[in-house]
């Protein structure tokens, strides 16, 4: 009997320790769960030698998506922008909190806390031309149209912004303009 309790405890050690040994690699189970297989979608081989149709239809929108933003970074484009442009979110506490946390992540730095230009990289000389939103005639539409194009200085801000980040943003950088 002591021999089986002896080669049990022998077991269990050799068990313990062979888990500490990271330098060889550990058997994977069903290994496609973790590295997946990239399928190209303009590929007519696509899955299992058929065509996958897994981009969406020219013109449509997925469920719960937003159309793309077309208008041009042109003078035109901005003007069109300007005039036809409205901000489908509400002036709500909540969009605005939203916009207040967005654009200290991502605007505050040139524009500063109030808006009129003053922000970090102003300040040390980085960027030149910051100006105050009380200076500019710009409205939801204006802003959103810099938002996606950039203006000079200013590079495009669409990737780091969801479609609602960007309107919410919007109802707060109105909200600091009314209020310098
Ligand atoms: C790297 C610095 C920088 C950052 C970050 C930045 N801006 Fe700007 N912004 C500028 C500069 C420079 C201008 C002036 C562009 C010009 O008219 O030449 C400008 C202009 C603007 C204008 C006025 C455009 C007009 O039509 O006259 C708006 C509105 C604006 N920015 C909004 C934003 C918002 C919203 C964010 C954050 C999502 C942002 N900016 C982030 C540098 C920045």
């Amino acid at each position: 009997m002591k021999i089986f309790k002896l080669l049990f405890a022998l077991f269990m050690l050799a068990s313990i320790t062979s888990c500490k040994d990271r330098r060889t690699p550990k058997v994977e189970y069903m290994p496609d769960m973790y590295v997946s297989i990239p399928y190209d979608a303009d590929d007519a081989e696509g899955l299992n030698g058929n065509p996958v149709n897994s981009k969406p239809v020219a013109g449509t929108i997925s469920r719960g998506g937003h159309p793309s933003y077309d208008i041009p970074d042109t003078a035109d484009g901005y003007d069109k922008a300007k005039a036809e442009l409205k901000n489908p979110l509400a002036d709500s506490e909540k969009n605005l909190e939203n916009g207040k946390k967005m654009y200290e992540i991502y605007c505050i730095s040139c524009h500063g806390k109030k808006g009129d230009g003053n922000g970090y990289l102003s300040q040390v000389e980085k960027f030149e031309g910051i100006p105050s939103y009380k200076d500019r005639d710009i409205n939801a539409g204006s802003i959103y149209h810099v938002i996606m194009h950039g203006k000079n200085l200013m590079g495009s801000h669409s990737s780091q912004l969801t479609y609602n980040e960007r309107w919410q943003i919007i109802h707060y950088v109105e909200k600091l303009r009314a209020d310098l």
